[in-house]
């Protein structure tokens, strides 16, 4: 009969699935990582940061919303796992982003920079730094342990870190990132057209890819969660910064002409950077 006539066939066709995962691995072997942000009317960058880094292969994602404790679950992404802040782990790799300037954010900024795990700080995490001595002080000291830490400044946030204008940032980028990464002693990613990753121990790196489609809200936090994977997966937080922001800017690069590129279709679209 025809089923039996084509079961060869099909057998001898199939094809193993490919993967780069190795097959005796399990969700532990792709880290965590735990996003905190989400201040009021902002909730939706901390979902894109926690989707990016699902997407890019992290083994478990945590939220710790700031203020919205009314989100329980993601209904796009019903994988990520909504927690109380003060229960989230800070040994697991932690990114900071979309946390409004109000004095929420201090005590959590202070309990992650005193943390040993690896840290991405992004947006108003950089803005309450750039104005909280303490806040200061505390991330010299991390990064003067050596904790991995990466900034994500777009021009603006790397000015107000810097007591310079954005339009000093852009005019002499290099330096902007280097300054940064020096006076901090970590890795730094300069976001905007050719974003640059700085870092006190390598030669400084601009980005080939991405485009003008990148300029809409939300693909900083995308960003920020793609860099979370990579650390997650074990990188260090340069080839972290070097891996996510390319594969970031190729995504925008390939992104079929016409069609409309959001922060949540980069999500969906695939940040599969890290390791699946
Ligand atoms: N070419 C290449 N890449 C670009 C371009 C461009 N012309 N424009 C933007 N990008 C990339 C940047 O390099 C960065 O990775 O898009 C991303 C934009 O990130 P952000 O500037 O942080 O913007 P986003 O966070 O998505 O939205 C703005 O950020 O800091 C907060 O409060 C701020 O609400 C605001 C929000
Ligand atoms: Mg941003």
């Amino acid at each position: 009969n025809v089923l039996t006539a084509l079961a060869p066939t099909a057998y001898l066709n199939a094809q193993p699935i490919k993967t780069r995962r190795p097959h005796a691995s399990h969700k532990g072997s792709y880290g965590d990582v735990a996003v905190i942000g989400g201040a009021h009317g902002m909730t939706g960058a901390a979902l894109l940061a926690a989707g990016a880094a699902l997407y890019a292969g992290t083994g478990r994602v945590f939220v710790g919303l700031l203020n919205d404790q009314s989100v329980t679950v993601d209904v796009r992404h019903p994988e990520l796992m909504f927690r109380p802040i003060q229960s989230l782990d800070f040994s697991a790799m932690t990114v900071v982003c979309g946390c409004g300037g109000g004095q929420a954010v201090q005590p959590v900024l202070c309990d992650v920079l005193s943390s040993p795990a690896p840290v991405v700080l992004d947006a108003d995490a950089l803005n309450v730094i750039a104005t909280d001595n303490v806040l200061q002080t505390e991330l010299l000291a991390r990064c003067a342990r050596q904790a991995v830490t990466v900034l994500t400044p777009h021009p603006l946030e790397a000015a107000r870190l810097l007591g310079q204008t954005a339009q000093q940032v852009q005019s002499d980028r290099l330096t902007a990132a280097q300054t940064l990464a020096q006076r901090f002693a970590c890795t730094v990613v300069l976001k905007g057209s050719g974003s640059i990753i700085a870092s006190p121990d390598h030669l400084p790196v601009i980005n080939p890819t991405g485009n003008g489609r990148l300029a809409s809200a939300g693909t900083g936090d995308v960003l920020a969660g793609m860099v979370g994977a990579e650390l997650a997966a074990g990188k260090t937080g340069f080839e972290a910064a070097c891996r996510a922001v390319y594969r970031h800017g190729a995504l925008a690069d390939t992104w079929p002409p016409g069609a409309p590129l959001t922060a949540q279709l980069l999500v969906l679209g695939g940040c599969d950077t890290a390791c699946r």
